[in-house]
């Protein structure tokens, strides 16, 4: 699918990234949900087309979000599943909306509208369309900005709270990190618009570089929990190709620990390939400074001390929160603990399970509550971790 247009995304990487997110998480969120709703509202609140390089627009998250729901559809009909599509666009621009227009006017096969409107001035309009889509309609709202502005966490709220419904929010952390403590009060204002209050500054104080960073991340992602009574947040990071610095941060939101799995299974899968990615930007990158072509392949030279340096900063915190919570608790349900590892990115439940194991090992955790035969413990099954020492 996506790989194969890789051509496409030459120079921008991290788009790709980003559309193989949105698509792989779509792929499986639409085969799941078709199996208990009977519609699928997808609604892309800033759809483009921008940059795209596609006469027929297939590098555009419109149309691949289109191509995604239409092949779950086609598998949930072999199950006797008939499940109705709909889609609402919303591009601001005149001329973008006019090409994106067009297409939605070629797809006869899913419910298509689109709208030529700021976001915060379609709100109405965009809950109108979800309601039309009945109670038993299960909503997927992408919001992906070019900056922080013109989604106001007062104005979105709304979306945030649609239920049953998912967020995925391109949060443009490189942009924001540079910005987010300008002494210009309108640029100031903008950021309290953002977050929804001008709590988050205080969770910056005498934070530097990639603390501040993830307090940044931290506290927005907090807010969108909150305002949406989700129960759960994650986020991706996305990388810059050439650069060992973050792009933006996909954070998603769910209310269902199904969700988180099939996100972080996504997450794992695309930071493999942002690393084969990068790893080819970079050589390339030399090639054209030095004018020679380097005599191995990008996958032997690349040494991604910035990724290797994230994954194990995350371990090391993802690691202390669980540690810190057995040490307050007699017995911390695994399924908090399992919480606590996914809301941190590029650590996943197979670190919390070989966490656990060498606890084990070590003589200093038991688990209570498993089964006879089961050996590792699971979620929703009671099983608590109790710390031996
Ligand atoms: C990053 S691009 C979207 C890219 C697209 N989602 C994709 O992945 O192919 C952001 C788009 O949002 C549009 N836009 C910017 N501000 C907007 C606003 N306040 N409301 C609606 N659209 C907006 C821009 O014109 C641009 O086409």
């Amino acid at each position: 699918m996506m790989n194969d247009n890789a051509d496409l995304y030459i120079g921008r990487e991290q788009t790709l990234v980003k559309h193989f997110i949105l698509s792989k998480y779509l792929e499986r969120f639409a085969h799941i949900v078709g199996t208990f709703a009977d519609a699928i509202t997808y609604v892309d609140c800033f759809s483009g087309p921008w940059n795209v390089r596609s006469p027929e627009l297939k590098d555009s998250s419109f149309a691949l979000a289109l191509a995604e729901l239409r092949k779950a559809r086609q598998t949930l009909a072999g199950i006797g599943r008939d499940v109705r599509l709909r889609c609402l666009f919303l591009e601001r621009d005149r001329n973008a909306h006019a090409k994106l227009k067009d297409f939605a006017d070629h797809v006869d096969d899913i419910e298509v509208e689109t709208q030529n409107l700021d976001l915060e001035a379609a709100i109405p309009d965009i809950l109108d369309f979800v309601g039309r889509g009945g109670n038993r309609s299960f909503s997927f709202v992408f919001i992906d900005p070019t900056g922080w502005k013109g989604f106001a966490m007062s104005a979105i709220a709304p979306l945030l709270r649609l239920q049953p419904g998912e967020v995925l929010i391109n949060f443009m952390t490189g942009h924001i990190r540079r910005f987010i403590q300008s002494p210009d009060q309108p640029t100031q204002d903008s950021f309290i618009d953002l977050f929804g209050s001008a709590d988050f500054r205080t969770h910056l104080v005498g934070l530097k570089e990639q603390d501040r960073e993830d307090a940044v991340v931290e506290a927005y992602a907090e807010n969108v929990k909150r305002v949406g009574d989700f129960r759960y947040v994650c986020n991706a990071i996305v990388l810059h190709p050439e650069i060992d610095r973050t792009h933006f941060h996909l954070i998603y939101a769910t209310r269902n620990p199904k969700g988180v799995d099939v996100f972080k299974d996504v997450e794992k899968q695309a930071m493999a390939m942002m690393e084969i990615l990068r790893a080819d930007a970079q050589r390339r990158h030399r090639e054209r400074k030095t004018r020679q072509r380097e005599l191995f392949g990008s996958d032997v030279t690349h040494r991604s001390t910035r990724y290797a340096t994230l994954r194990k900063r995350y371990l090391n915190k993802a690691k202390e929160s669980v540690e810190g919570a057995l040490a307050a608790k007699s017995g911390l349900l695994y399924d908090e603990a399992w919480e606590r590892v996914v809301s941190v990115p590029l650590v996943w439940e197979s670190d919390l399970k070989e966490w656990i194991r060498d606890w084990q090992t070590d003589g200093c955790l038991q688990i209570q509550g498993m089964q006879p035969r089961q050996r590792v413990p699971h979620r929703g099954k009671e099983n608590y971790l109790q710390w031996l020492i």
